[in-house]
């Protein structure tokens, strides 16, 4: 039987975490104080009265107008700082932070403000034994010359990133609308995920988009391939990492995906467990594992493989990885 205990003890690489996502009530309102941002609640259960959402696009319209509140090199650390005193408490050792630079410009932050500030507490991480780095998101709902835009303020800033990734809203947004981008970004030796979110209008021709064309390494969800067997099958040759999220899959859809991921499991995809946005989801990496394997009654070689795939696919050196596996 696979316990809380087992699921907290054991080692874990956090893949899918939006470093936004962690900011938690407290913060929040710590933060609205201190840079004098009405964000229109004072209290800690005021603030958790409007995490009411049951798709995609709701939760889109509360998360994105509460990081009014991170205004300073100072505020992105501290976030952040915060999230990676969570991971360590969580028994993660490895974590691949996701970081929205287009939601912080787009309201005038400096991107140097914005990646400074995260790339400080990646820094200080080390003294937390946990070994941390950045990912840069371009938000698919947004133009591809925004993306372009950013990918060309980033590019001086590349080593303090690893890799590119693509949220927000994917309805009507495909992943081709930015293939210049990822072509752009692989030259320059960049690693390449893109989210292809579950349940969506054009889920598997998302997922053929990312795979085939733009030549991802990993899917962040991506459990619809299951609706492929083709697809499964390019997934599982290529050892493409499937970023799974079951406490966000159950806000945004009527259940967690235990089905799709006990399959993918099956078929040997390197599918595996991460948190999203825990702030707005309700749990950390540790909750996210634990409660697939409570609801689905998951067997400990179940959830020891699935912890074996995060860091299987996760851009640590190789050395690294056979710590761990
Ligand atoms: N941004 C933060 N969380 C996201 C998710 N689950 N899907 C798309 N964009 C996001
Ligand atoms: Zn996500």
């Amino acid at each position: 039987e696979v316990t809380k205990e087992f699921t907290a003890n054991l080692p874990k690489a956090e893949l899918h975490l939006h470093i936004e996502g962690t900011l938690e009530p407290e913060l929040k309102l710590k933060l609205a104080q201190r840079n004098h941002i009405d964000i229109g609640q004072s209290t800690i259960e005021e603030v958790q009265k409007t995490y009411d959402y049951d798709d995609l696009a709701s939760f889109l319209a509360v998360y994105y107008p509460a990081m009014n509140v991170l205004q300073k090199e100072e505020d992105f650390y501290e976030l952040a700082f915060a999230y990676l005193k969570r991971a360590a408490a969580n028994n993660v050792r490895h974590v691949e932070i996701f970081f929205d630079p287009q939601a912080h410009t787009s309201r005038g932050i400096a991107f140097e403000t914005v990646i400074n500030g995260l790339y400080r507490a990646v820094v200080d991480a080390r003294a937390l034994n946990v070994d941390a780095a950045l990912i840069m998101c371009f938000l698919r709902d947004f133009s591809k010359e925004s993306a372009r835009k950013t990918l060309l303020e980033a590019l001086p800033y590349k080593d303090k990133f690893i890799g590119i990734g693509l949220d927000s809203d994917e309805h009507n947004n495909p992943p081709l609308k930015f293939a210049r981008q990822y072509e752009d970004a692989a030259a320059e030796g960049l690693h390449l995920t893109a989210h292809c979110d579950i349940d969506q209008k054009d889920s598997i021709e998302h997922i053929r988009q990312a795979l085939e064309i733009m030549g991802v390494e990993r899917l962040d969800h991506g459990t619809n391939i299951v609706e492929d067997p083709d697809l499964v099958q390019f997934a599982a040759k290529n050892q493409i990492g499937l970023t799974s999220c079951p406490l966000s899959n159950g806000f945004v859809s009527p259940e967690m995906k235990g089905k799709e991921i006990l399959e993918l499991l099956a078929q040997d995809v390197k599918v595996s467990l991460h948190s999203d946005d825990p702030a707005y989801f309700g749990g950390y990496i540790g909750d996210n594992y634990y409660q697939l394997a409570d609801q689905f009654a998951l067997t400990k070689e179940q959830v020891v493989q699935l912890a074996k795939n995060s860091f299987e696919t996760s851009w640590i050196s190789q050395e690294k990885k056979d710590i761990y596996l």
